[in-house]
């Protein structure tokens, strides 16, 4: 079925590290503003935007302590106003971050909880008694630790975090607390924003029965996913939320679900299901383990990623739609994930990398600094990092038995910051985002890879990922990129070759994922309508050099 958010490209910005617009090291929303031109001019349609509501910032603005204020950081409400209408005025839409499945401990509603337990929204958190002197259950939150936090002055009482201690869980089973979430929601779709990424969504219901679980660690913890991700039941708040909010304005949604099996896609983007779109993690956690530790490290191969790619495509759209993406802000950059040798993290392998992404069927997010390259951040020492998980990483790395050399090494190759360090638009000082020292150090590699290096360089990234969108949105090939069936092809460990096709065209995307030359069969072709490389085609073969990527119309 047509759908106008299937056919949207997606950027990702990530606020505070965007674009730094009065003077204080931070990125705000008027520094998003000032780039409408370049996000105009590298062709997407809609943005997303990290969270800038207020918050005390404890996980950068995912513990929001009001849902109507914007943290002054970033700007104000008529900022916000402002951006929306600027970034009409282009055609581009917008999309806010939508957390719902906890707020900030500062929140008015938790701070109300805290003072008087007799009054309503104590029912709007999760609050519970321990048992024997300890908390109620041992499940290890997200970020390590018990879920559970003492509740201060109170004899035996704790409350429940799925993720940071200030960022308690909204009680879910309240319908009062749903209808002030409902009623938030409307307010901020009324303001005109084309919908919300749903921060955590699938972690709303909790299993009720509040049982331990198997000790999975040397901190004696069990991993809470079993009993608060993914849970039976959840559908029926979907139901609600979805028919109160998204459905009364026809908005995109797109949910974040990690861990999601692929036979309950149905109550997230079947036909009955809550959201427009969902993104799939089981091929991009690659690098971390089952209960998304950063430890140790994954033995994955090209193959095995190829497959989960393949199934993914295969399982989501049996069932809905996805956004395909190759970055966001709790990753690490995709040529430190997906390429092992350092030597090989070239602007060319970028640009096949982008490429695997761009064409796959399915709403495609660009993450802010993806489109020119950006590779990981080398930090000496773990007083350098700014994420919370990264210094909770560290610290169970360490309780597990590694020594800090190799804690330090799985947190700087998986750190959350490595996506998080300021946007890279020149190589004067602090790399043009700011002119004072940001509030998280530039990428170290900024002087070579940043926008005003590449954005008059045809053989740059940026100018790749120019060609692409332009390509996936050339009226010739536009239903076909959107709407076309996928169909792997076979191929050796290293070669990632697929078709899109409908009535009108059929493409073939192919990349060479390694150093070294190979080639492909082709029988036919009509025209080669993208390469990162010279094109070699003779003898019914596609030459491919080391890292090439094309788009080849049959
Ligand atoms: C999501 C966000 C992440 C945040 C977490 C808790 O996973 O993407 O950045 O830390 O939720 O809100
Ligand atoms: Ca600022």
């Amino acid at each position: 079925m047509q759908e106008w958010w299937k056919e949207e490209i997606v950027y990702q910005i990530y606020p505070k590290s965007f674009k730094d617009s009065n003077h204080d090291g931070i990125g705000d929303i008027q520094g998003i503003i000032e780039k409408l031109d370049y996000l105009e001019d590298l062709g997407v349609t809609m943005l997303w935007i990290c969270p800038v509501y207020q918050s005390p910032m404890d996980d950068n603005g995912y513990d929001i302590s009001d849902y109507y204020q914007i943290h002054p950081d970033f700007g104000t409400m008529e900022d916000i106003d402002e951006l929306i209408q600027k970034a009409k005025e282009r055609h581009i839409k917008i999309i806010m971050d939508l957390v719902i499945n906890h707020t900030s401990d500062e929140h008015a509603w938790f701070q109300e909880a805290l003072k008087n337990p007799d009054s309503p929204y104590r029912n709007y958190y999760i609050f519970k008694e321990g048992k024997n002197d300890q908390p109620p259950t041992n499940w290890r939150s997200v970020f390590s630790g018990s879920v559970w936090e003492k509740v201060p002055h109170e004899d035996n009482m704790y409350y429940f975090h799925s993720f940071s201690k200030k960022q308690p869980d909204l009680n879910w089973e309240n319908p009062q607390m749903r209808e002030d979430i409902y009623r938030m929601i409307n307010w901020w779709l009324d303001k005109g924003i084309a919908g919300f990424r749903v921060d955590a969504i699938n972690f709303i219901k909790k299993d009720q029965s509040w049982q331990d679980g198997p000790v999975d660690g040397a901190d004696g913890l069990s991993s809470c996913f079993e009993f608060a991700r993914n849970q039976p039941g959840i559908e029926v708040f979907f139901k609600e939320l979805r028919e109160k909010t998204f459905d009364v304005h026809q908005c995109m949604t797109v949910a974040e679900a990690v861990g999601v099996p692929y036979h309950q896609l149905d109550i997230f983007i079947g036909e009955k299901g809550c959201f427009s779109m969902m993104f799939d993690f089981n091929y991009s956690h690659i690098d971390i383990t089952e209960h998304e530790e950063w430890f140790p490290l994954q033995n994955w191969t090209m193959q095995e990623y190829k497959d989960k790619l393949f199934l993914s495509q295969k399982e989501i759209f049996k069932t809905g739609w996805c956004g395909v993406f190759l970055e966001n802000h709790d990753m690490q950059r995709s040529l430190n994930r997906l390429i092992r040798n350092p030597q090989e993290r070239t602007p060319k392998v970028a640009k096949a990398l982008g490429q695997l992404f761009m064409f796959l069927k399915g709403t495609p997010f660009i993450y802010q600094g993806e489109e020119i390259g950006t590779i990981n951040n080398h930090r000496l020492s773990i007083n350098d990092f700014d994420d919370l998980n990264s210094h909770a990483q560290y610290r169970r790395a360490l309780q597990e038995g590694y020594s800090e050399e190799e804690a330090l090494d799985f947190v700087n190759r998986r750190s959350r910051d490595n996506t998080r360090s300021p946007m890279s638009w020149n190589n004067q000082r602090y790399a043009g985002f700011s002119d004072t020292k940001p509030w998280l150090a530039n990428n170290e590699y900024y002087k070579e890879i940043n926008v005003a290096g590449e954005i008059n360089d045809s053989d740059s990234v940026l100018s790749y990922y120019k060609q692409m969108i332009a390509l996936r949105q050339n009226p010739l090939y536009h239903q076909t990129f959107v709407y076309g069936d996928f169909t792997p092809l076979d191929s050796e460990e290293y070669v990632i070759a697929y078709i899109r096709q409908d009535k009108q065209n059929q493409i073939l995307c192919i990349q060479n994922l390694q150093n070294k030359t190979t080639s492909f069969p082709l029988e036919h072709y009509s025209k080669v309508l993208l390469s990162n490389d010279d094109i070699h085609i003779y003898d019914h073969q596609i030459q491919l050099s080391p890292y090439q990527s094309m788009i080849i119309l049959l």
